[in-house]
């Protein structure tokens, strides 16, 4: 359980109060909000059955997993029928991207994803620009953007934001459901479901028994956690992490894993000849050096670097992936190649789909894209969405 006597509440990462009594006395709230078992927590975050806070992949089962990626597959087939019947589906709702930390992907294929489903879409994205500029407190920050939106995406680069968030809903008035754009080095859930989804398509929808690569930045690389966990669902699975000592996986997340029945292994001398053995994909990452005090001043070890000669080494199923923005880490000639396995601009694209999928659950649309989907394959007259 996280305690929070262990971490550091009083950086600059969640603004608890203007004085250290404020601070302390919330601090204590949320303390005992934290005391709850993760079963607790995970029940939270549901409603009416329907799972509406998207904040771990921890809290994910398989029958949501394939009925997430049967609604995706649904809505980028329908988005093709003239009209675009999906416009209508949440234009009554309201959403805000509320970014604390740089995005392209995420912010973008989440706002194309909210105008796809005609939301009305608000964002902030410099907090200098907020009332957190006049040292506002985070939790009066989320509740105030809770009385305006019916959904609120957030990315902060705090850990536990996402159990901050829960718990500010949890005790406000008007909770609305909330969405982990990406938080702090621990999990970033959606970028999670796109790749998932990304290999589910690639592999004919059989991900028991596959072995992964976990390339570069694994100690920090929050689709690195939340990924793994995910797959961790699957029967059979095999994790290699490949990276030096000090970018290596957590033993928390290893745990997790090993208690799923994965086996795990931690590879430090390099990629070498693993691509030759993996059977689902390798799945690239940047340093993830943004946490460093001295930022970009270390160069990518070449020993980790993804080559065209293991590209053309990949098993034909195997996919290369990366969660993007990327760096060194692959070769820049792979750019250009057009082999299917080279996965990357998919996986990106596939998470405008996804997060459509994603807000038509959470508000209960998921089988109205399902219903006018499956009336489109049977009849040329589709029932209105
Ligand atoms: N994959 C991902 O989270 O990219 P952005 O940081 O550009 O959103």
């Amino acid at each position: 359980m996280l305690n929070l006597s262990n971490i550091n509440v009083n950086g600059d990462w969640i603004n608890w109060g203007p004085t250290a009594e404020v601070a302390e006395f919330h601090q204590k709230m949320f303390q005992g909000f934290l005391a709850q078992t993760p079963a607790k927590i995970r029940e939270a975050c549901y409603s009416e059955g329907r799972l509406v806070h998207i904040l771990s992949a921890e809290h994910f089962d398989l029958s949501f997993l394939e009925k997430i990626c049967e609604v995706t597959n649904a809505a980028r087939r329908i988005n093709k029928i003239p009209d675009a019947p999906l416009k209508k589906l949440l234009r009554n709702k309201s959403v805000l991207n509320y970014f604390a930390q740089p995005s392209s992907r995420t912010f973008n294929s989440f706002s194309a994803a909210e105008s796809l489903l005609g939301m009305r879409r608000e964002e902030v994205r410099d907090l200098r620009t907020s009332s957190a500029a006049k040292n506002e407190n985070d939790r009066d920050a989320l509740r105030t953007q809770s009385s305006y939106y019916d959904a609120l995406v957030f990315r902060n680069s705090c850990n536990y934001f996402d159990l901050f968030a829960l718990w500010v809903m949890q005790t406000s008035q008007r909770p609305i459901p909330i969405i982990n754009a990406g938080a702090g080095q621990e999990e970033h859930p959606t970028q999670a479901l796109l790749d998932y989804y990304t290999i589910r398509e690639s592999s004919h929808h059989r991900v028991d028994g596959k072995s992964f690569a976990f390339v570069g930045d694994c100690k920090r690389g929050r689709t690195v956690h939340s990924l793994a966990k995910i797959l961790a669902l699957h029967e059979d699975i095999e994790i290699y992490f490949v990276a030096p000592d000090e970018y290596q996986i957590d033993t928390t997340t290893e745990t997790y894993l090993q208690d799923r029945q994965v086996r795990t292994h931690k590879i430090t001398d390099g990629l070498n000849n693993l691509p030759e053995i993996i059977t689902g994909a390798v799945y690239m990452t940047r340093i993830q050096d943004e946490h460093d005090q001295d930022k970009r001043t270390k160069r990518y070890d070449p020993r980790f670097i993804f080559t065209e000669k293991m590209l053309d080494s990949l098993p034909k199923d195997t996919v290369l992936m990366h969660p993007l923005p990327k760096r060194e880490e692959i070769e820049p000639y792979i750019d250009y190649r057009q082999d299917k396995n080279i996965m990357l601009w998919r996986q990106m694209r596939n998470g405008m789909w996804l997060r459509t999928a994603l807000f038509a659950h959470i508000f209960g649309k998921d089988d109205k894209i399902l219903d006018y989907y499956h009336s489109c394959k049977q009849s040329t007259a589709p029932k209105p969405l």
